[in-house]
């Protein structure tokens, strides 16, 4: 099993070394390497187990650095990073080639972004270099928001998971790029629409697709449970499945006819914040639980909520 601590020093002087460490962002945790050292980021792919046609996100800490490895920003991504970073957006820009190809798996736009966790922007300040990094999970499983969850799936290939506590904002960042100066959405995540419509007017949103997808964390089947999910009304499916063995994941309420072990409320206030937050905490326990499937129903599309109900759609077995 790997150490889990809160020593900076230590995280930078294995990076340094060209190995990995898992880093804490506001997100989800992430499966860092050097970004511009081919051999660290096929050790990244390699641990994963991430196809290489799947691209890296490039964490950096100022958007003076990301520059640097981007051919131009234009005028509406950089005032998404002004407004935005850091936090939970990614921008999908061209880069430089001091950015491997590895990286960007062939592609000519990197994505990009500043995360908000005050280890993590330390260790980037303290590093030469910009951090590759994935979600730090075997690919197409839950990704991880607490360090626990790292080294549960991960931690016997890591020397080192840098804990920052559990992620905040709880979902991946939101991923935005932009095709003949417009706007498009690639993947929904922790920077709502409304917060990005705010700023540069209305953007399109990609819908799923199976084949060639620009980012394949829009495949449909992606950050799923080992168990089946069954999504819809949550009393209609649970009268369906009387008798069965199930578990039950929630918004705000809990039901009678289930036994309260069984069931995950994300938000008994019903605050969307919190459901994110809990998400993928949720899922993992109830794949964990002595049930056979899970019943679930989709959040309120406000704010980070199309988020979440794309991560549940995405682990359900409904597409
Ligand atoms: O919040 C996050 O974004 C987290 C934390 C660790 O920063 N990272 C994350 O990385 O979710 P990952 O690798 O699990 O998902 C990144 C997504 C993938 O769907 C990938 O296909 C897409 O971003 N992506 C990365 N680079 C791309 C590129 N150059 N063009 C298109 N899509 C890209
Ligand atoms: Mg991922």
């Amino acid at each position: 099993m790997a150490t889990i601590g809160t020593d900076v020093l230590k995280a930078k002087a294995i990076l340094e070394k060209g190995n990995l460490v898992a880093i804490p962002t506001e997100t989800v945790y992430g499966l860092a390497g050097n970004a511009l050292d081919v051999a660290s980021v096929t050790k990244i792919f390699q641990v994963k187990n991430r196809p290489s046609f799947d691209p890296l996100i490039v964490h950096t800490n100022s958007l003076e650095r990301a520059s640097s490895f981007l051919k131009h920003i234009p005028d509406m991504a950089h005032q998404l990073a002004e407004a935005l970073w850091p936090g939970p957006l990614t921008l999908l820009l061209e880069k430089q080639s001091n950015i491997p190809d590895l990286v960007t798996a062939g592609l000519d736009r990197v994505a990009i972004r500043i995360p908000d966790h005050p280890m993590t922007l330390q260790l980037l300040t303290q590093l030469d270099f910009p951090l590759a990094a994935p979600s730090a999970n075997p690919f197409g499983y839950i990704s991880p928001t607490e360090a626990a969850h790292v080294d549960e799936q991960l931690g016997d290939q890591l020397e080192y998971i840098l804990d920052g506590g559990p992620c905040i904002v709880g979902v991946e960042s939101t991923i935005i790029g932009f095709e003949n100066s417009q706007p498009w959405i690639y993947r929904t995540g922790g920077t709502s629409i409304e917060q990005i419509e705010a700023l540069i007017g209305p953007v399109s949103v990609q819908s799923h697709s199976t084949s060639n997808p620009k980012a394949p964390g829009m495949l449909k089947s992606h950050y799923a449970p080992r168990k089946p999910l069954i999504l819809g009304d949550l009393p209609t499916l649970i009268q369906q499945h009387a008798g069965e063995n199930f578990g039950i994941l929630s918004f705000d309420q809990s039901f009678d006819a289930v036994e309260p072990e069984k069931q995950i409320v994300l938000s008994p206030s019903g605050k969307i914040q919190e459901a994110a937050q809990k998400l993928f905490g949720a899922l993992r326990m109830l794949d964990k639980m002595p049930v056979k499937f899970i019943l679930a129903e989709y959040v309120p599309t406000n704010g980070i909520g199309k988020a979440i109900n794309d991560r549940l759609k995405r682990a359900s077995v409904q597409l």
